[in-house]
């Protein structure tokens, strides 16, 4: 959810600036911009829209070495080129990006800005109108900025230029990601390494309520009272190919190929010399401590921790609930005596999940991130975390984090009924194993899928997914994945619970997708598929060996049963694809849609 990168060096900013927007595209936006220093001014160019057509709009005689670049995903204010960034101030002489919600964005109008024309309806303008305001009474641009945003509230991350000074970049963070890249002769600053990966590897976090000065040669972190930060770079761990989509049609189809690789990198990554798990011991201890497990995420990593909790719960033996973070911060229940938070997501930087991730640390429970980012504040600023070894997600509807968190959530739970003595009877990295090759039996057969997606939801307005225990599980990530990606109107059910209303939207010819691959629930959903087909629904069931019908539309290859979401979401990831595809949806891209959301 929107994005930031800056360039200060002995090059052409401009490419760097729009190649690093384009692979910040996956975040998602509707709106990009970019100003340059150049001999004639600072010189902006916005539009709504794609960075293609920001490319076409940029100027080529616009030289300069230095210049912000900015993807909006709107939300003060509509998507238009008035309200994409960068903003400026009044005279012209500073222009920002920022990424973010500035709260007392109203207050800060009245208090400084009633003499102001403001042109945007963007909480951004505001700061820049403010920086001018206030360098008014200073000579220095830093102690205007320092003094500009220490009396912001809420998050940003800022990137500032200053026509007067074309030597420094002014930068500024709380709660939204951004990082300083370094490089030999220029310097560069992107809210995901990402983003600036092709000019550098060398990475300088920020922390929340510091300022930088980013400079050609030299970078000056300070905190917010004017005391210097002395951070040692590191290096970013981030193969170029995994961020590029080779001879795939999408990002998307690329990451439901990946899952079986990503199965494997996660037994490798949490297991010892001995074929045994390993699991830091605090982590092993936070598990075995409590006395209640509280999951909190949003969207799809919600779906995972939803499998999680059967996990921990028949495996590990300790209660779960789970909660949608946006929900938790404002209706906390009431909490056990030992609480212990599992925040999961796949960013790592989440707003909803932040804010509750802030509220218990402050009231003195222990949290544990289960990430794909290491460094990202979730991780940062719980006591513990568990990486996902997914590789980077660039598509916005997420596929690989998600088998990637149901795989750790098992590890955790197996790991955990160890230490508390309980015999298990299985060995669940043999098992993870299986499932991974089980993965990649499927994701070699995707014209099956295709013809499945071609049949059942080619022309459909909307789409059922039913399912019992786990299945519902699934059956809910089934119809996220279908709804976004191919704005099909889809909803996951319980197999049970349609007869108690929803039922009455079925008519001839509604597509019913039911899934079977719990033993004792088999029977159930069966008759669950029964009562919808005598209703007139198109129905498909996908069902595993041993459990399976000769008019089952395909039969799953046989796991562990705990394990199916992992072999029975592929199934749903295809058909959610080829569905999007049959109706020529930008898949990578869903409109309204963003990567990572940073805004609460
Ligand atoms: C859907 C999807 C979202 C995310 C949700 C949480 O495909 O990706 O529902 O799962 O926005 O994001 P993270 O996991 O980054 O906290």
């Amino acid at each position: 959810m929107c994005g930031i990168v800056g360039y200060i060096g002995e090059h052409q900013a401009t490419d760097v600036l729009l190649n690093g927007l384009e692979k910040l595209e996956y975040r998602g936006y509707d709106s990009a911009g970019i100003a340059l220093v150049t001999g004639r001014g600072t010189e902006q160019f916005k539009v709504k829209g794609r960075i293609d057509a920001l490319r076409q709009r940029v100027d080529g005689q616009s030289q300069s070495t230095m210049g912000i670049g900015h993807t909006r995903w709107a939300t003060h204010g509509a998507p238009n080129e008035t309200n994409a960034h960068p903003h400026q101030s009044e005279s012209g002489r500073f222009t920002l990006v920022h990424n973010g919600v500035i709260e007392n964005y109203q207050a800060l109008k009245e208090d400084y800005l009633q003499d102001v024309d403001l042109v945007s309806s963007t909480d951004t303008e505001i700061i820049v109108q403010l920086v001018e305001q206030i360098s008014k009474k200073h000579e220095q641009t830093a102690a205007a900025f320092r003094e500009a945003i220490s009396i912001l509230e809420g998050s940003y991350a800022i990137a500032m230029i200053d026509q007067e000074d074309s030597g420094t970049l002014y930068v500024a963070k709380n709660k939204s990601p951004l990082l300083i890249g370094i490089g030999d002769g220029f310097n560069v600053v992107a809210s995901d390494a990402m983003a600036t990966l092709k000019e550098t590897d060398q990475y300088v976090e920020i922390e929340d309520q510091e300022i930088v000065f980013v400079q050609r040669h030299h970078v000056t972190i300070e905190k917010l009272d004017g005391t210097l930060v002395n951070r040692i770079p590191y290096t970013a761990e981030i193969d170029m190919t995994d961020i590029e989509k080779g001879t795939y049609p999408h990002f998307m189809l690329k990451e439901i190929d990946e899952q079986p690789i990503v199965m494997r990198n996660i037994i490798n990554a949490y297991q010892n010399e001995h074929d045994e798990l390993r699991l830091e011991p605090e982590i092993r201890e936070a598990m075995t401590q409590c006395d209640r497990i509280y999951i909190i995420a949003c969207g799809t990593s919600y779906h995972a921790g939803l499998v999680g909790k059967t996990f921990l719960e028949k495996l590990a033996r300790i209660p779960i609930e789970v909660h949608v973070a946006s929900e938790f911060s404002y209706n906390m229940p009431l909490l056990s005596e030992k609480p212990l938070f599992i925040f999961i997501s796949q960013s790592g930087e989440t707003a909803d999940s932040r804010a509750v991730l802030v509220k218990v640390k402050e009231m003195g429970h222990q949290a544990l991130t289960i990430t794909n980012v290491s460094g990202s504040t979730l991780s940062r600023e719980a006591d513990y975390t568990l990486h996902l070894h997914a590789g980077p997600e660039i598509a916005v509807a997420s596929t690989k984090a998600y088998t990637a968190q149901i795989a750790v959530l098992a590890i955790l739970a197996v790991d955990t009924a160890t230490k508390k003595d309980i015999t298990l009877g299985f060995n669940p990295l043999q098992e993870l194993a299986i499932a991974a090759n089980a993965m990649e039996m499927l994701t070699d057969q995707k014209a099956v899928f295709e013809d499945l997606a071609e049949a059942y939801l080619d022309v459909s307005r909307n789409a059922f997914f039913i399912g019992r225990g786990t299945d519902y599980y699934v059956a809910l990530e089934a119809a996220l994945k279908l709804k976004e990606i191919s704005y099909i109107q889809a909803g996951g059910f319980a197999g049970g619970e349609l007869k108690h209303g929803t039922i009455a939207l079925i008519e001839e010819g509604t597509p019913v997708i039911a899934l079977s691959t719990q033993k004792h629930v088999n029977y159930a959903i069966r008759g669950n598929v029964q009562e919808v087909a005598a209703r007139g629904a198109n129905t498909m069931v996908i069902s595993t060996k041993g459990l399976d019908e000769e008019t089952d539309a395909f039969v799953l290859p046989e796991v562990h049963e705990l394990l199916t979401p992992l072999v029975s979401v592929v199934t749903m990831q295809l058909i959610a694809y080829y569905a999007a595809l049959y109706r020529g949806c930008d898949v990578d891209k869903p409109r309204n849609l963003a990567k990572s959301v940073t805004v609460e």
